[in-house]
């Protein structure tokens, strides 16, 4: 499986923050929001994964992230020339898809709890149609929401509504077969001149090939939208992070503990990252797995 992280957009409501530098490279407590979504995808055991993001800010991202061979990966970078939806992202990778199945993340989307790598491994077993989940929230009309009937299944889906039919949010990690390249090539642009991700799972929904599975309470899905929800995401991982002494989406942890790297590759990190706590956690990672620096 294929994997997307779709980091572009203008961040206006991040103003003046993002006028220079993007928002899914803004800090979320102790690094950039971008580890998060990418450790999201690496826990689903995706190691090709696809950057896109504005052409002003790409360069920056292939700065941070490389050719993914730090972590036994591989990066490639596409640019989205303008925010024109989410399902876009599909278009703009059809070549990087390549006929394989693919999981498209959001890269200020925020994932953490019990059951998640269990639940991302599953989805990742997709071949053909969609997978989606559904998250209850409290404030439904600010994201793309489902309908259950009665026998549990998906009936409806609404993106943004005024009048949501359910608690339900979609949040944003989607998984599907390769079929979704035609099937967002196809898509009209909606009123507001977008490729809506909405749309596309419609288009699944419709031929009864969407999988909606329900994200429990245990997990944590964390909005860094506006300058509020990005303290409380950052009050999130420090208070995680100080009571367990393990860390919220430690790149290389995951990498190791996959066995896509070996100690020495986490030990020339360590050496070119200083004396943060992130390279001090690494120490510490080095010398429980019993390697030296
Ligand atoms: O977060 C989950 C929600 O994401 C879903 O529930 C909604 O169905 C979905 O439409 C989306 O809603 P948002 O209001 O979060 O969409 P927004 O336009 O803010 O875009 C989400 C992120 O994707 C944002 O960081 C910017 C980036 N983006 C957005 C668009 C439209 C792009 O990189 N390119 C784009 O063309």
């Amino acid at each position: 499986m294929k994997g997307i992280i779709l980091a572009g957009g203008a961040g206006t409501r991040l103003l003046p923050c993002t006028r220079v530098v993007s928002k899914q490279l803004m800090p979320v407590y102790d690094k950039p929001m971008i580890y998060y979504p990418l450790s999201a995808l690496m826990l689903a055991g995706i190691r090709e994964v696809l950057f896109i993001s504005t052409p002003h800010d790409l360069p920056l991202f292939r700065e941070l992230l490389g050719d993914g061979s730090r972590l036994g990966m591989r990066f490639s970078y596409a640019e989205q020339p303008r925010p024109e939806g989410l399902a876009q992202a599909f278009v703009i990778g059809c070549s990087f898809i390549a006929q394989e199945p693919v999981c498209l993340i959001l890269g200020d989307n925020i994932f953490y709890g019990h059951g998640l790598t269990e639940m991302l491994l599953q989805a990742a077993r997709i071949r053909s149609g969609g997978l989606v989940f559904a998250y209850q929230v409290k404030d439904p009309e600010r994201y793309g929401v489902v309908e259950f009937g009665p026998d549990g299944k998906a009936l409806s889906l609404q993106e943004k509504p005024r009048q949501p039919r359910s608690s339900y949010a979609i949040p944003g990690v989607y998984f599907y077969g390769p079929e979704v390249c035609v099937e967002a090539a196809r898509l009209k642009p909606s009123a507001r001149g977008e490729l809506e991700i909405t749309d596309l799972n419609e288009v699944f929904l419709r031929r009864g090939e969407l999988q909606v599975l329900k994200m429990g309470r245990g997990i944590a899905w964390l909005d860094t939208g506006t300058h509020q929800s990005l303290m409380e995401a950052a009050g999130f991982v420090q208070t995680v992070q100080a009571r367990q002494g393990l860390m919220v989406a430690c790149l290389e942890e995951i990498a190791l503990t996959a066995g896509w790297i070996a100690p020495e590759q986490v030990s020339r990190e360590v050496q070119s990252m200083g004396s943060s706590p992130y390279s001090a956690y690494l120490k510490e990672l080095l010398g429980s797995v019993g390697a030296p620096l």
